[in-house]
């Protein structure tokens, strides 16, 4: 693939975004028939509905129907694998917030008086909604899931130091723009179309049909973009589009459900928090010796994707570290509150917070730098690895490894130890300012841990005037997707970029599809679309060949030209008229499967990833200890994309990931009350980070490195998720603050709010 594939180009819908004239499902016109629906959602988070009396709803003004699980034709099941979300809940509920029925109504607005006519009785249960609850209760959703390499038991009794601890960290609300929505036409037949904000158009036609009693063929799903997903509409834009479809299927209508901000919150489940603790053995200079962590996971009512999360978990609680004596146990608890969900990292953040946490622990012990600590138990590089073979717990050889030059390079660049010095040294002066800094680093593996999902389809068309239509599997939520796989397209045909349609996903248009997830979007989609525009390229070719009588290598494709013999003999648009009237087909499908990835589920081993993406940030933060309040200063950050298809995209996601990480670990606090009501359900009481969070300081650099090893599209390596985890230096930036201030190990919790960082000293 050329070089010139690497230019910043602005997202496709830049300004679609900027002038507010982007389409969402909320923004699709509608049929002037289209009804309206708002849910009825339980107030209690365990127990037994005894009584519900819904006849007031119906005769609420403006009612055209009430929903709920009696109307499901089909399952009343929208879990993406276990079988045990309930679409309405039938006798029992499991937590505040579950839904109970739905009401249809010709206006929004009617449909909001109706839903508080609803009388419904409960005999209420004890609920469960800590994970110090579910522990005392044993509430495990399956047996404990577990990960290990060498021997820790032998090993940690001969290590020469010890350490023990626990770190508390908390969960985190997706907070997409745009809520959970979806949108339902009924068409001829029993055939049913829906617009929905999902990540996996495939799956919600699984449920669709599962739910309404069909085949597949009779459900298409389209998506042309969310308003942010992050993990967060994966599994549980199920739930809305299987609503949809019921209300569509009773009514003959068209039936349009679009979460406010507050149901949203209640409803869909977060990032998991977790309980970890860990037991290290050590030597002098900070070598792991022995390393086992427990963590406890709460998994909300029901299993969702907590499976894969948990094990996602487990192989990233090394990090960046060669650890030859490691155990890891993931225990996940089952409890009355949302049903958590994928979240950005999907696992890989929680594992890599508590395993630097481990490391800032030992440093502290040592009285070390850590950043010492942290070179100390690196993964060799490639290129320095002395023919050892160096394998993750779950027995991957690490080959790709940059950790060590790329650390070395952001310590020089950032200026990290005269910095760290000066900061002491600051501190030893400050009596109520402190200020401290850190550099963590990231390694994410890349693929999906289920094999069979690592695939990815597209359809591509030239038309007769030379313009091109794309479609492909994946879908867009903001992170660029469309904008890459446009470009690799256009440059394979080497046209301008312009002259590529990019269209809504669609279940009718390439079937079969994964979750746009994994930040394996465009690995797969765009190497699926690649390979449809290269098939049609070289029937173009050989044609063109004929008709000139050369070989089809002659001909080249360049600057919207067909080239000849270095001459230019038309332009593209003429080249494909010339194809069609020659009745070449100008449509093709690609396919692509990662290779060389394998997995034993049941040993957990095998090779998961398909490569590794590396990163590091350098953090400073500042401390207000009168009150707690802090701020970022300054942030540093080294960042390996491989060869970048978009440099601007790419920093984008860089730059999102790294603020959306900073305020899972120092402001976004969710609280459910004792009764499970969850108490931070608006932006009023759930602080997210605003532009005046962003650091003032903040230096984004790639890394300047041979490309991605593996043979991805153009050598890049997928950005979607990894930088989330550079924001890990923030939290340890306030652990080195605190610890100029009293000799104990800080033993900060995470998010390390004001009232944390002010209860910490
Ligand atoms: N960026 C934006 N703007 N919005 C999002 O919802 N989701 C993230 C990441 N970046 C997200 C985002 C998550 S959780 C993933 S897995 C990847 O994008 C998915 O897209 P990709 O595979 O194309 O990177
Ligand atoms: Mo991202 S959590 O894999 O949707």
């Amino acid at each position: 693939m050329a070089e010139r594939i690497n230019t910043p180009e602005f997202h496709d819908s830049a300004e679609l975004h900027v002038r507010g004239r982007a389409t969402y499902v909320d923004d699709i016109p509608v049929p002037s028939n289209c009804l309206h629906i708002v849910l009825g959602l339980s107030k209690i988070a365990s127990g037994e509905i005894s009584k519900m009396d819904l006849q007031g709803v119906r005769d609420s003004p403006g009612i055209m129907d009430v929903i709920t699980a009696k109307d499901i034709p089909g399952k009343n099941d929208s879990s993406p694998i276990f079988g045990d979300d309930p679409i309405f809940a039938e006798n029992e509920v499991f937590y505040d917030g579950q839904v109970i029925f739905g009401v249809i109504a010709e206006t929004l607005e009617s449909a909001k008086v109706a839903i508080k006519k609803a009388k419904i009785e409960y005999l209420e249960k004890p609920p469960i909604i800590t994970l110090e609850q579910a522990k005392l209760e044993k509430t495990l959703l399956c047996a404990p899931k577990t990960l290990s390499q060498g021997d820790f038991a032998t090993s940690i009794k001969h290590s020469n130091f010890l350490v023990e601890g626990e770190i508390s960290i908390g969960g985190q609300e997706h907070f997409y723009l745009e809520g959970q929505a979806a949108l339902a036409l009924p068409k001829e037949g029993e055939d049913i179309q829906i617009y929905v904000s999902s990540q996996h158009p495939t799956e919600v036609q699984h449920k669709v049909a599962d739910v309404l009693g069909l085949p597949l063929h009779n459900v298409t799903i389209e998506v042309r973009r969310m308003g942010g997903a992050f993990g967060g509409k994966e599994s549980q834009a199920n739930l809305p589009a299987c609503i949809v479809a019921i209300a569509t299927h009773k009514t003959g209508k068209p039936c349009k459900l679009v979460y406010d901000r507050d149901d949203d919150m209640r409803i869909t489940g977060k990032r998991h928090d977790f309980i970890t603790s860990y037991k290290v053995g050590f030597d002098e200079n900070g070598l792991i010796q022995a390393l086992r962590f427990q963590h406890d996971m709460r998994c909300g009512m029901s299993m969702d994707l907590s499976s894969a999360i948990a094990e996602r978990a487990l192989m990233h609680s090394e990090n960046s570290y060669h650890i030859q004596n490691i155990e890891i146990v993931a225990n996940l608890y089952k409890t009355n509150t949302p049903s958590n969900t994928a979240f950005r990292g999907f696992g890989g953040p929680q594992g890599m917070l508590a395993m630097e946490r481990v490391i800032d622990h030992i440093a502290h012990f040592l009285k070390l730098d850590p950043l010492i600590i942290r070179k100390r138990n690196f993964y060799a590089d490639h290129q320095i690895r002395n023919r050892q073979v160096q394998r993750t717990p779950y027995g991957q050889i690490v080959n790709d490894c940059i950790i060590n030059d790329l650390v070395d390079t952001l310590e020089q660049t950032s200026n990290y130890k005269n910095r760290r010095q000066e900061i002491e040294n600051f501190n030893k002066l400050s009596n109520n300012i402190k200020r401290g800094i850190s550099l963590t680093p990231v390694k994410f593996g890349i693929s999906f841990n289920k094999l069979m999902l690592n695939q990815a389809g597209a359809l591509v068309h030239v038309y007769s005037d030379g313009s091109v239509y794309l479609n492909h599997g994946g879908t867009e939520m903001g992170q660029g997707l469309f904008t890459k796989i446009r470009k690799i397209v256009a440059e394979t045909f080497g046209i301008d970029f312009q002259k590529v349609k990019i269209s809504a996903t669609d279940t009718n248009k390439v079937p079969n599809t994964s979750a746009t997830a994994a930040s394996s979007g465009t690995d797969l989609n765009g190497m699926a679309a690649y390979f449809a525009a290269s098939q049609i390229k070289d029937r173009m070719a050989k044609h063109l060949g004929d008709l000139y009588q050369c070989e089809a290598s002659d001909v080249g494709f360049s600057d919207g030209k067909i080239i000849i013999f270095d001459k230019v003999q038309m332009t593209f648009s003429q080249a494909a008229e010339k194809c069609w009237m020659g009745r070449i087909s100008l449509s093709s499908t690609g396919f692509y499967k990662t290779p060389d990835i394998h997995w034993d589920p049941d040993k957990r081993k095998g090779r998961p990833f398909y490569y590794f993406v590396y990163g590091a940030a350098v953090s400073e933060i500042i401390i207000d200890t009168l009150t707690g309040e802090s701020r970022v200063a300054c942030v540093d950050i080294l960042h390996d994309v491989g060869r970048s298809i978009n440099p601007a995209i790419d920093r984008g996601q860089i730059e999102g990931g790294f603020v959306q990480g900073l305020g899972w670990l120092s402001m976004e606090e969710l609280v459910y009350a004792n009764n499970g009501t969850l108490m931070t359900h608006s932006p009023a009481t759930y602080k997210i980070p605003t532009c005046s969070d962003v650091p003032n300081n903040w230096n984004i650099a790639f890394y300047e490195g041979q490309g991605n090893l593996a043979e991805t599209i153009n050598r890049s390596k997928a950005v979607g998720e990894p930088p989330f985890m550079l924001a890990i230096s923030v939290f340890f930036a306030y652990s080195h603050a605190l610890s100029c201030l009293q000799v104990k190990y800080p033993n900060l919790d995470s998010p390390a709010t004001a009232e944390r960082l002010y209860f910490a000293q």
